[in-house]
């Protein structure tokens, strides 16, 4: 990091996600890997089953087992045959099935690739390599609102990484033009805040987070030109009273990353915090209403489950439980790559 500020108003957004492209190729290469690992090649060799089944007869987790299989079936090595069963298709029996000439299994053995391959098998056991060193799991971590500095540090980095490009896009695309005041629900390392503050100087902004993260932010609000110009509030949003004021809440990546009770609780802290007429904007990588894809948020859509017992959404799912939770009129608003930004309003 150079000491220089960086104007986000002129920042040109790259035309791909070359990091995210090979994250997702590496993630994928392990959901092969272990899916030949727990047998479910094998499994599929004998002709359309149910993932329910492959589960029961392998002690699997089910969902796992489901997901997993989406993951597959969106590189085609798989193909879903009705909404419950799976088969390989031709290309895939040629390279999965363990009698055909063409088998790829020794290219694909677990003792072969990658750790993140064996987080997918046991969460519990590794996990992320940004956590890899720390006490405790991040799901525990932000459970109880105490994660180690140097991991919060890491985490932050890799979601600006993650982040700035669709934030960009968000702020560019006038999603938050009519917000007087905003507050970012788990803002982290504070990228959305800063895009905001560097386009709509007279929008109030703020930034909720553990007490740690928002130490992170101050730094990289300071290379954005936007310290002292974004307020930091420190707390738990489980535990601790959200502030008052803001007409919009953000939540950027947030849902995804919890089960759907403790998802169904945040939309209702919100929906009480905000004042009548006040709009929740939620930015999530969103699947297709037929799980066929995107490949990417297939493969989150798995490990969101492996981490946290959470999820990535269809817009369908999302606006439901929007509306479940006494918001109104739930519209996406703006699309970038496969993100999108879903608003609604409190009644
Ligand atoms: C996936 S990151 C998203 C960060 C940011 N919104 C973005 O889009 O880049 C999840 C964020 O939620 C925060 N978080 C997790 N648990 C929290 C809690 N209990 N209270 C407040 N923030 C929390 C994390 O510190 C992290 O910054």
């Amino acid at each position: 990091m150079t000491g220089e500020t960086i104007d986000l108003t002129t920042l040109a957004i790259p035309e791909r996600d070359v990091a995210m492209e090979l994250m997702t190729m590496r993630h994928v290469d392990a959901c092969v890997g272990v899916a030949q690992a727990l047998g479910i090649f094998t499994a599929l060799g004998g002709g359309p089953i149910a993932a329910d089944t492959i589960a029961q007869r392998a002690s699997l987790d089910p969902e796992m087992v489901a997901r997993l299989l989406l993951v597959l079936a969106a590189i085609d090595i798989v193909r879903r045959v009705d909404a419950t069963r799976f088969a390989l298709t031709a290309d895939g029996a040629a390279y999965f099935d363990h009698q055909s000439p063409f088998s790829a299994a020794s290219f694909f053995a677990i003792d072969d690739v990658s750790p993140s391959m064996h987080s997918l098998l046991d969460p519990a056991d590794s996990g992320w390599s940004v956590t890899r060193d720390a006490d405790k799991s991040i799901e525990d971590g932000w459970r109880d609102g105490d994660i180690d500095a140097q991991t919060a540090r890491k985490f932050a980095e890799t979601m600006h990484a993650y982040a700035l490009a669709p934030a960009l896009s968000i702020v560019r695309g006038g999603v938050f033009a009519k917000s007087r005041a905003v507050l970012d629900l788990g803002g982290g390392s504070g990228t959305l805040c800063a895009a905001i503050k560097a386009h709509q100087p007279e929008t109030d902004v703020a930034l909720f987070d553990m007490p740690v993260v928002c130490d992170v932010a101050r730094d990289h609000l300071a290379r954005f030109g936007c310290d002292g110009r974004v307020t930091r509030h420190p707390g738990h949003f489980f535990r601790t009273p959200w502030p008052a004021g803001a007409d919009t809440h953000v939540f950027s990546h947030i849902l995804h990353n919890w089960p759907i009770a403790d998802v169904g609780r945040l939309l209702e802290l919100s929906r009480q915090s905000l004042a009548p007429g006040g709009r929740i904007v939620v930015i999530e990588a969103f699947i297709d209403p037929d799980f066929s894809g995107p490949l990417r948020v297939l493969k989150l859509h798995l490990s969101m489950w492996a981490y946290f017992k959470a999820q990535q959404f269809t817009e369908q799912q999302l606006s439901d439980l929007l509306i479940a939770a006494g918001f109104e009129a739930p519209t996406l608003v703006h699309r970038f790559r496969d993100y999108g930004v879903m608003e609604a309003y409190r009644p």
